[in-house]
């Protein structure tokens, strides 16, 4: 039996249309965006329903202190990187880096790709200017491409479309290998025996050496389940460009209620989530679990108030605060947030974003953070929490599954002259496949020390 949905939800879904949109591009074309738009809601749902829902629950346990929530993927996915190997080399990091964050911590990892969808970007200015030349600022690949020229830079409504096919491409991809025996735990850690047996990485050695003896122990007692052979991989992006959002909305017939499905989990940045603006109204009526991201001048009344806006009601699971503070400000700025919000007493997850409070730019001109800072913000996110009493919930980083040299440091050492070596991404630096796995191996040895 389908529930059909109280007319007042759909028009509420279109409410934003009259409020202010930040970072949204100016579209030349509105007749041929109204008919993308049209077409866009005539297709498919990339997510179900009942797979947010499900996601919501987990990242409720992940509140609890009962899961610990595996965000990773790049800063800005891009159309010609949607290829097979790179699609396999990501989702291979995000559960290389799980096996280790799972037996670290001791709880079910929840593992989610910045993947298939991840492609709008705000950007700081409107325009671009070189040479004397101004043109509209790349926006990700959803809505412009990102040479020079005015061909690529003008906006253009069909990169709607093809957004949402290579994310359904991306998605049947990850389903396939998440679930075709590729994932299974045994696989996953002779990687992980790999990457260990490179004498560069011998500290990691004896962790690599007791999760063998876990997983040996495990296969002695016969533990054979289905469990080790198969993960729950989730999809996420920020909502940002909601000329696709919300032409991807479906009504789910169980409920008679609206979710965002062109992804599991959608945050919101910080620079579009003012209170009365149209990402936050948009975001308040659909289903999904949601994050939002919040930087070191967050005050703890802004905090509630997106508490009000976005859950209401408390529910488990539906909201995430994703701190990204500095590792210089980490310390000193979240223990006033986390404290206001655990008085107001509404459940909230707390996830580090390490990356975003940690750009700088290094002395040949590259946009790059430190290794070093990363984990420094890390370390402080499980200090601020462990000294409140409350639950560092997980992780939000940039990786790539490549070997790309776009973050200093970590054991190989990329120093400033190495970024120019592979220095590929366009937006924000992305830490590399090994660095990524010695963000898990390292968050282990932080643990060990709590
Ligand atoms: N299904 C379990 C889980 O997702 C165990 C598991 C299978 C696993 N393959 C994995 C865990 C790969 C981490 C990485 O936790
Ligand atoms: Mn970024």
């Amino acid at each position: 039996m389908s529930v059909e949905p109280d007319p007042g939800v759909l028009e509420g879904l279109d409410a934003w249309e009259g409020l202010s949109a930040e970072q949204q591009p100016s579209w030349p074309d509105a007749t041929r965006l109204r008919q993308v738009r049209e077409k866009l809601a005539t297709l498919p749902p990339l997510v179900f329903a009942g797979e947010a829902d499900a996601l919501r629950a987990k990242l409720a346990a992940a509140g609890r202190g009962e899961a610990f929530l595996l965000q990773g993927g790049d800063c800005a996915e891009i159309f010609a990187e949607a290829t097979a190997d790179r699609i396999r080399h990501k989702i291979m990091t995000v559960l290389q880096m799980a096996v280790v964050l799972t037996y670290g911590a001791s709880l079910p990892v929840i593992k989610m790709g910045r993947m298939a969808g991840q492609y709008a970007k705000p950007r700081s200015a409107d325009t671009e200017t070189r040479d004397g030349v101004t043109l509209p600022a790349f926006r990700g690949d959803i809505v412009n491409g990102y040479a020079f020229t005015p061909a690529d830079r003008t906006p253009d409504p069909e990169r709607l479309l093809e957004a949402y096919h290579t994310s359904a491409s991306t998605l049947n991809l990850i389903r396939a290998f998440t679930t075709g025996g590729f994932a299974s735990l045994l696989r996953v850690h002779e990687w992980n025996r790999g990457f260990t047996a490179n004498p560069a990485y011998s500290r990691y050695e004896e962790i690599a050496a007791e999760i063998d003896r876990a997983i040996r122990f495990m296969a002695a007692c016969g533990a054979d389940f289905d469990a080790l052979r198969a993960v729950d991989f989730y999809a996420s992006h920020e909502g940002l460009l909601l000329d696709y959002e919300r032409p991807l909305t479906r009504i789910d017939s169980r409920t008679g209620l609206p979710y965002d499905c062109s992804g599991h989990f959608l945050w919101i940045g910080e620079r579009t989530r003012k209170l009365d603006g149209a990402h936050i109204d948009y975001f308040s009526r659909v289903q999904n679990p949601l994050g939002v991201k919040l930087g070191p001048t967050t005050t703890g009344d802004e905090a509630l108030a997106l508490m009000d806006r976005l859950n209401p009601n408390g529910e488990p699971g539906r909201l995430t605060f994703i701190t990204r503070m500095g590792a210089g400000l980490i310390r000193d700025r979240l223990p006033a947030l986390v404290e206001k919000v655990t008085a107001d007493g509404r459940p909230i997850t707390w996830v580090c974003d390490p990356m975003h409070g940690n750009g700088i730019v290094s002395s040949s001109g590259y946009k790059t953070r430190r290794f070093a800072d990363v984990i420094d913000e890390v370390a402080g996110f499980f200090e601020v929490h462990r000294a409140l009493g409350t639950v560092p919930g997980g992780l939000h980083i940039e990786l790539t599954g490549d070997d790309v040299t776009e973050v200093l440091g970590g054991t190989e050492e990329i120093d400033e002259e190495g970024l120019s070596r592979r220095y590929e991404t366009r937006v924000d630096p992305r830490l590399n496949h090994q660095q990524s796995l010695e963000l898990a191996f390292q968050v282990v040895e932080l643990l060990r020390r709590s």
